[in-house]
């Protein structure tokens, strides 16, 4: 599909679209979806187990001899410097509302490290990919993180903790510095892998979560970063990818935004 681009790349991409028809199927059909709690404010739905078979099975029959990470099942056996991470079902409480803004989320990692990832939004059929050095797609089109560098004309997408009481205090702290430097506006939009994806694309200027997971990171991640953007902690160290505290945004956003937080709360 993408010449240019890496076979896992072209794998991943064919993977997560056909999860993705997997979970337009049940979408069409929501008043019958079974929904199981996975603890407090937090649900999976046979949508999300259906689309994960499809992407293990599809990933180890291509690749055996990578680690795989995904968010239903958990990780596998294997030891390798390469590791895929599946959400495949992102936005899931989206999902079983009937709000049309979720994602399959697929991303590789060599040593920890994001080198290739993909997001496709089954509903908009709207895939974005990258791949270290080669830059980053939405469909067939290069995109490129928003120029926007003033907070005050900037729309950043947020996650709003939800399940977990650890984060409140320090969210809203972070939320209220962001809001009194009269940033343009905010939006939950309720799934972080698109919000990644909305980043690299300049849909949105940038994004900030506390506590996301690997699976949630790694794709939209590396996405941002071949758009030209900046991922960091929201500390502006580089260890987001064990804290999932994520701050995404182009440079001089970013460094608006983290100059913000450290006079103001951290
Ligand atoms: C969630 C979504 C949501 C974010 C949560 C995630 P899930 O993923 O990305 O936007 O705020 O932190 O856990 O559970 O729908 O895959
Ligand atoms: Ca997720
Ligand atoms: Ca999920």
């Amino acid at each position: 599909m993408y010449n240019s681009y890496s076979p896992q790349l072209n794998i991943a991409a064919n993977t997560a679209v056909l999860a993705g028809k997997s979970i337009m199927r049940f979408y069409s059909r929501l008043e019958n979806l079974k929904v199981m709690s996975k603890g407090f404010n937090d649900y999976v739905s046979e949508a999300d187990q259906e689309s994960e078979k499809i992407i293990t099975e599809s990933l180890i029959k291509s690749y055996p001899k990578y680690k795989i990470t995904a968010e239903e099942s958990g990780s596998n056996d294997i030891v390798s410097e390469y590791e895929w991470y599946i959400d495949p079902l992102d936005g899931t409480t989206n999902f079983i509302h009937g709000i049309p803004q979720f994602a399959v989320s697929i991303g590789l990692c060599k040593n920890k490290v994001p080198i290739l990832g993909v997001v496709y939004d089954p509903f908009k059929n709207e895939l974005f990919c990258a791949e270290k050095g080669k830059g980053a797609l939405m469909n067939d089109k290069k995109i490129r993180v928003a120029n926007c560098s003033s907070l005050k004309s900037a729309v950043l997408g947020t996650g709003i903790p939800y399940r977990k009481k650890d984060h409140s205090g320090v969210y809203i702290e972070t939320l209220r510095t962001l809001m009194d430097a009269r940033c343009g506006s905010i939006r939950r939009l309720g799934a972080a892998a698109l919000d990644l994806a909305y980043v690299a694309s300049g849909r949105l200027d940038g994004f900030w979560e506390f506590n996301l997971k690997p699976w949630d990171i790694a794709a939209g991640s590396i996405i941002v970063s071949e758009a030209g953007g900046h991922i960091s902690d929201i500390k502006n160290t580089d260890g987001y990818f064990d804290s999932g505290n994520v701050l995404a945004a182009n440079l001089s956003l970013h460094q608006s935004i983290i100059n913000e937080l450290q006079e103001n709360l951290l």
